[in-house]
């Protein structure tokens, strides 16, 4: 039998934004609340929805192409398509077998996993596993939301929150070791601080036709958030066999930056670490949060080929997973 490659790596990176920019004053009339407010508690000044158009299956394959672009590998060299997504609202097939036909792909494994916002961690690192275990040779993940649809524009706690998006990944094999082992986890005792308003089957049952929207006990997550995700993050540090010193780039899931400044300040991280901000301008979109974050730190000069990344993401479930990369 043939050998399994020893190690993987991130070879590409891909992102999609949609084209509708929402200012927080689009949005604070029916919350009453005011743009200062949101900017102060979460750091978001402004969203990205989707236009129409712009479905998830649409804006993942377009960031799934980029990825596999920057990745220098055409499309029939995937042989694995991983979707990370909550917000594809058809129960089957699995999103990640229309986005693999269009992209041109020849009929690789592919299918979709539920991790809300910490989706894409689990991604890349199901998908390690499956290079390092010979499994998959190239596997594009894909982390996509249209939360926009799943908001209650009404309610104060969510409406300033969520948002759309896509990232992308290609995990490749690798001669060195560049992407570390995942700390994960969940905690489903916890189910009810984020999680869907009501079952689909009442809605159905009901006369009253609407969308079960999400709902998020905000403070709690956010403690959660704060104190336990730091700890995971030095966790993920230390099978990496790396200390905080020799780490470039800290890349939390984009839920608020004050969690983002909370974990840094409990990590201990250095002023020289770059702190990804993208949720200023993008606001929370859950699975695709950490790629879109990745994408720019890039555009903005804050990441580099060959930088070490520890990516953090959690959420609903409270499922968390957390890696060292080295960037592509
Ligand atoms: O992606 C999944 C993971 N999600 C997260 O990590 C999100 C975690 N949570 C958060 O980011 C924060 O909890 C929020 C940004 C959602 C809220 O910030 P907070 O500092 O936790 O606010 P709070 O819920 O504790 O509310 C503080 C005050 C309350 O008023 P009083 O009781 O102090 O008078 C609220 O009634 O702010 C009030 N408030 C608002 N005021 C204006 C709550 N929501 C709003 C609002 N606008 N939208």
């Amino acid at each position: 039998m043939a050998d399994s490659p020893r190690h993987a790596r991130l070879s590409g990176l891909g992102a999609y934004r949609p084209s509708v920019v929402v200012p927080n004053s689009a949005i604070v009339g029916r919350i009453d609340s005011s743009d200062e407010w949101v900017q102060q508690r979460s750091g978001i000044r402004e969203r990205r929805w989707s236009a129409p158009e712009e479905t998830v299956r649409h804006m993942a394959v377009e960031a799934g192409r980029q990825a596999l672009e920057r990745a220098g590998l055409e499309p029939a060299q995937i042989d694995c398509v991983i979707v990370a997504t909550v917000s594809h609202f058809q129960q089957l097939p699995a999103l990640a077998t229309l986005v693999a036909h269009d992209l041109g792909t020849e009929q690789p494994a592919a299918f979709d996993i539920s991790a809300a916002c910490a989706g894409f961690c689990h991604g890349v690192a199901l998908a390690a596993d499956l290079v390092r275990g010979g499994s998959s040779r190239h596997v594009l993940v894909i982390g996509v939301e249209r939360l926009s649809e799943f908001t209650d524009p009404d309610d104060r706690g969510t409406a300033f929150i969520f948002a759309d998006g896509a990232g992308a990944a290609v995990v490749s094999p690798s001669d060195v070791p560049a992407i570390g082992p995942v700390v994960w986890g969940s905690d489903g005792s916890q189910a009810d601080l984020i999680a869907q308003r009501e079952d689909w089957r009442d809605v159905v049952a009901s006369d009253e036709p609407r969308m079960p929207y999400l709902t998020m006990q905000g403070s709690a997550v956010f403690r959660w958030a704060s104190f336990a995700m730091a700890k995971v993050g030095l966790e993920a540090l230390e099978r990496a066999g790396i200390g905080v010193d020799e780490l470039d780039c800290f890349v939390p899931h984009q839920a608020n930056n004050r969690i983002t400044d909370a974990m840094a300040r409990a990590m201990h991280l250095p002023e020289r670490v770059r702190i990804a901000r993208d949720v200023v301008e993008q606001g929370n979109t859950s699975a695709a949060s950490i790629p879109l974050a990745l994408d720019r730190m890039y555009a903005d000069g804050d990441a580099a080929p060959g930088d070490r990344a520890l990516l953090i993401a959690f959420g609903s479930g409270l499922a968390y997973a957390a890696q060292v990369v080295v960037l592509p």
